[in-house]
């Protein structure tokens, strides 16, 4: 079963010399591919890049079903506390893999499976009411921080903890929550063994856009009934490819000169990625932070000033062909598409005949919705290739753990490659530290007082450029 990558979309011969690629602009990037190549193969060689290791973590997998074991007999909801990258993978295989109404069946068609909920902001009409909807002695909370210092994570995991303490006592609470954080480091760590929660590691090594094949992401996974040993082996096999030398054999490295090229040589700053199917949607809401936040980026690597980095946009097949598409095909030419496609969907559901008579609506009877969802995802490849605008295909053979497995691997691997490309580094995120420090200085943390007073500062005095409505 293989994923497949088809780049036609973006050569001369599809949409011509102007947007288009000629193989020799695509081999011109064979040394640029090669250094970052022989980079990324020494550091994984020298532990450096420890996701790499996460799909051969047999020890971490039995860990992880064992705990999703005890999770399911012990609670009829999960909920996961986290933000980001300690979100989003797990959202993100929930959505392909679970039943697309997984928390509204009933319990014996979930496979006694607890429903699954993603906190993954502080809205408080939000996060209250999810907390409304389940019942404190019968949810078990999964608290997500790799630092575990997130100013989210860590209110929501205070206002969680105060409600079992006072209902449960503080003993008893403890058996509630679930903490996935550094083995050893930071705040989450040392309230876990303070108050004696169940903890589950992440590499002090993984970052959390790069986290979704590790506890992270799999222990949500498992507890939804979802076979995360495939995931593993999905991943594994993607690594086979994602590594070869030849640059013209690695999906990974061939997507990820593309992107650059268009980017750079073709002045195509936007990067969208469309899924035609629901399962796959927020793949490309996952996919959209591990670009943004991997590749956006003020220095280089020699530290030279550059603010680089494609916008990544997500869309959703045949949905925002109503919304979106207009743009991509008539606005500017500053995009690249990525489709996600399946060959295969799990469920078939034939369009009945009726009203044969009228012309507009007769000719859809005898057709499937599979039919239809295909039809529209190659009709809008087709219309962007006539408009010369240039996009790939990624297609999975059908959605199943191990092409998803394969999917993900391959992306991660690909934003690495990206960063070698485009020389910054892809596993920082200062951007996002520079916002969480002025938060903290809002909210009174110790040591960050001076951030407090910057922002106040700047807001003293009139505010002309209000208007009310
Ligand atoms: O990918 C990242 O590094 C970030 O998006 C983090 O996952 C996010 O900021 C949450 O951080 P933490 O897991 O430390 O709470």
């Amino acid at each position: 079963m293989r994923i497949i990558l088809d780049f036609g979309g973006m050569v001369t011969d599809a949409v011509g010399p102007r947007h288009g690629l000629t193989m020799k602009q695509i081999n011109a990037m064979g040394g640029a591919f090669k250094a970052a190549h022989q980079n990324i193969a020494q550091r994984r060689r020298a532990g450096g890049l420890p996701f790499y290791a996460l799909p051969h973590d047999q020890k971490g997998l039995k860990e992880i079903l064992d705990t999703a074991d005890r999770v399911v007999k012990r609670c009829e909801d999960f909920v996961v506390l986290g933000i980001g990258g300690s979100a989003l993978g797990g959202i993100a295989l929930f959505q392909a893999l679970a039943h697309p109404h997984h928390n509204l069946l009933p319990k014996a068609k979930r496979k006694g499976r607890p429903r699954i909920f993603f906190a993954d902001n502080i809205d408080p009409e939000g996060f209250s009411a999810l907390l409304e909807l389940v019942h404190p002695d019968k949810t078990i909370f999964n608290v997500i921080s790799k630092s575990g210092g997130t100013a989210e994570t860590m209110s929501q995991f205070l206002v969680v903890r105060n409600k079992l303490v006072r209902r449960l006592g503080r003993k008893k609470h403890a058996a509630r929550i679930i903490a996935t954080t550094d083995p050893e480091r930071g705040y989450l760590r040392s309230i876990a063994g303070e108050e004696g929660y169940e903890t589950l590691p992440i590499h002090p090594g993984v970052g959390g856009r790069f986290s979704v094949l590790s506890p992270v992401g799999l222990l949500p996974a498992a507890v939804a009934g979802i076979d995360i040993a495939e995931l593993l082996a999905g991943a594994r096999n993607a690594d086979q490819a994602c590594k070869k030398e030849n640059l013209w054999k690695n999906p990974a490295a061939m997507n990820a000169v593309l992107q650059v090229l268009a980017c750079t040589l073709k002045k195509k700053p936007i990067s969208v990625m469309m899924p035609y199917s629901d399962a796959l949607r927020d793949v490309a809401d996952w996919y959209r932070q591990i670009w943004a936040e991997s590749l956006g980026k003020r220095l280089n690597v020699n530290g030279r000033v550059v603010h680089i980095g494609p916008t990544p946009i997500k869309a959703l097949g045949a949905t925002d062909q109503h919304s979106q598409l207009q743009l991509y095909m008539e606005g500017p030419f500053d995009k690249v598409v990525t489709f996600l496609t399946t060959g295969k969907f799990r469920k078939t559901v034939k369009i009945p005949a009726g009203f044969n008579k009228m012309d507009g609506v007769g000719y859809l009877g005898g057709h499937t919705l599979n039919d239809l969802m295909q039809a529209e995802q190659q009709a809008t490849e087709f219309a962007l290739t006539q408009a010369r605008r240039i996009h790939t295909t990624i297609s999975l053979p059908e959605i199943n753990p191990f092409t998803v497995g394969q999917l993900l691997f391959m992306l991660e691997v690909q934003v690495l490659y990206a960063g070698g490309l485009f020389e910054i580094n892809p596993l920082d995120q200062p951007g996002v530290e520079a916002g969480k420090e002025f938060t903290y200085g809002m909210m009174g943390r110790k040591g960050f007082e001076d951030r407090a007073g910057l922002i106040a500062s700047k807001r003293r005095g009139k505010r002309p450029y209000r208007i009310m409505v």
